[in-house]
């Protein structure tokens, strides 16, 4: 005959036959499941780690930023390459957290109707993308991305000293220096043969200063925008880490 002993499975009917136990059961389990995840967050100094290369934007970076952001440009892209083969081949090296680390707000989305940006700099031209925010179609055939012929217009920058200010508060290391010369900046960027233009260089390291296919003399939208796009994805030089896993 069986034993009188209930097996675990029997035990177990505690729970399944009353729901106010069940219910405290659920709770504890949860309880000490989010324990462990969150009490070590309270004792990290940061959850960023650290990479080489990420900088603050530029004053003209920070404007094109604000008119992707106006624009609603992430409506239809993300910013953020996932650690998935398939994204890490189209896209590029899976986005790290540093890399955000200045976007406020961040822009990593979650709707693609067109590809993810996190690693558009450098990919095209200046040209490629003046004539692509000028007239998608013109260079893709088949895109149905808006065309933004009209921020060929000038540049709005009266407020960018108030932006890194702004951006600032929110804990981005701009400097008192950068703040003050945040108009000057915004100009010396496009303009590499400029006096200002070391100096800029010294305040944000590997910045790139070109005209970006703009006119000399005249800030249109255009100009800070395609500068934002363009630095997208290339502080972080991951040929570094490359090399390292060849070599292993
Ligand atoms: C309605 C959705 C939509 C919006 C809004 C939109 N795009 Fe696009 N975008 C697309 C699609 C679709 C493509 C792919 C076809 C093409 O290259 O035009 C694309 C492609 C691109 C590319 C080329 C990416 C690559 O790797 O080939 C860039 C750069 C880009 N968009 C920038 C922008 C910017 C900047 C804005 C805001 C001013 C914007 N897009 C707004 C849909 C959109």
């Amino acid at each position: 005959m069986a034993t009188a002993q209930p097996g675990l499975w029997e035990r177990h009917e505690v729970f399944e036959k009353n729901s106010i136990v069940l219910l405290i059961g659920a709770l504890l389990v949860v309880a000490i499941g989010g324990l462990v995840e969150i009490t070590p967050l309270f004792y990290l100094k940061s959850t960023i780690e650290k990479v080489e290369g990420v900088r603050p934007y530029t004053p003209l970076e920070l404007a094109g930023r604000n008119i992707y952001v106006r624009e609603g440009c992430y409506l239809c892209h993300s910013q953020m390459v996932r650690p998935m083969r398939d994204e890490v081949e189209r896209y590029g090296h899976f986005s790290l957290a540093a890399e955000s680390m200045y976007d406020h707000p961040f822009q990593w989305g979650s709707k693609r109707t067109g590809p993810d940006l996190a690693r558009v700099g450098a990919k095209y031209s200046d040209q490629w993308h003046r004539e692509h925010l000028r007239d998608p179609r013109a260079v893709v055939p088949a895109s149905i991305m808006p065309a933004y012929a009209f921020l060929d217009r000038p540049l709005d920058a009266e407020a960018i000293a108030d932006d890194l200010k702004a951006n600032r508060a929110l804990g981005v290391p701009y400097s008192d220096e950068m703040i003050a010369l945040a108009a000057a900046d915004l100009k010396a960027q496009l303009d590499p043969d400029g006096p200002a233009a070391a100096d800029l260089q010294h305040r944000y390291p590997g910045a790139v200063i070109r005209d970006f296919g703009g006119e000399k003399g005249r800030v249109a939208e255009i100009d800070a925008l395609v500068a934002y796009l363009q630095v997208l994805g290339t502080m972080v030089d991951f040929k570094i880490y490359e090399d390292k896993k060849n070599l292993r």
